[in-house]
């Protein structure tokens, strides 16, 4: 969700103004995931890297997830929408982990769509802590491969993502989810986040149903898999 100060800034208005308009944008985004029937849905809501802000717009983002978490909750509960969180959560604000913890109960049950918070989250920062884990484990190297290293990943059980989006121009993926995303499409869009509404979302969804993906394959095997050896494509979730 990218574009917030910017979108500000063109308005003449602060970049915490932009924070609070990309909620709405938030709102559209689940709203068209679950109408889209999507099952997981991860925002990436605030990086390791963004703790270097100045502190006055990082007070002001934590008070608007307090803010947004506590106003949103029925809803989400009404919608089936379970919430849950990745990243270094320690490191956030005793009331931010209050009200997540609010949220992640409260909707614990809820069967829909899985939105998962990015919070103080990095790519690297999720691989180093895998890395830790398995060390702590004391795994010897001879066992360790790609599968274990992705069930000490933050959220072992959710695959991974079939498609990114990411708005306002900018195609990168500053350090996200550097693993889960070796195969995910990418969507770059200049839509600055504030103004990415259900639309957008539903239209970056629909251009990613038409593309072809491979795995490493060729395309000739894609169209007859039955046709050239080489063993089950991965079936996109
Ligand atoms: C994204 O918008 C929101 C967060 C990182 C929380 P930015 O704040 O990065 O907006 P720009 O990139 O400065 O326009
Ligand atoms: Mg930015």
């Amino acid at each position: 969700m990218d574009g917030n100060g910017r979108w500000a800034r063109e308005r003449g208005e602060d970049r915490v103004f932009g924070h609070a308009n990309g909620v709405e944008s938030v709102r559209s985004a689940v709203r068209a995931a679950g109408e889209l029937g999507i099952d997981y849905l991860t925002l990436y809501a605030f990086s390791t890297e963004n703790w270097s802000r100045p502190r006055n717009e990082i007070n002001a983002l934590m008070e608007l997830l307090v803010e947004s978490l506590a106003g949103e909750v029925a809803e989400l509960v009404r919608k089936g929408v379970r919430l849950c969180s990745t990243g270094d959560i320690s490191a956030l604000p005793e009331s931010c982990i209050a009200a997540l913890r609010n949220v992640e109960e409260q909707t614990s049950d809820c069967k829909g769509l899985t939105l998962i918070l990015a919070l103080s989250y990095s790519g690297r920062w999720e691989l180093t802590e895998a890395v830790r884990r398995i060390v702590q484990a004391g795994i010897p190297a001879e066992f360790i491969d790609e599968d274990t290293v992705r069930k000490h990943l933050s959220m072992p059980d959710v695959p991974d993502p079939e498609l990114l989006i990411r708005t306002s121009g900018e195609q990168r993926l500053s350090n996200f989810l550097l693993w889960q995303l070796a195969y995910s499409e990418l969507h770059f869009t200049p839509v600055m986040w504030p103004d990415f509404r259900e639309d957008h979302f539903k239209a970056a969804i629909l251009e990613f149903r038409g593309r072809e993906r491979r795995f490493g394959r060729t395309g000739e095997q894609i169209k007859s898999p039955t046709a050239s050896p080489g063993g089950e494509i991965p079936k996109a979730e």
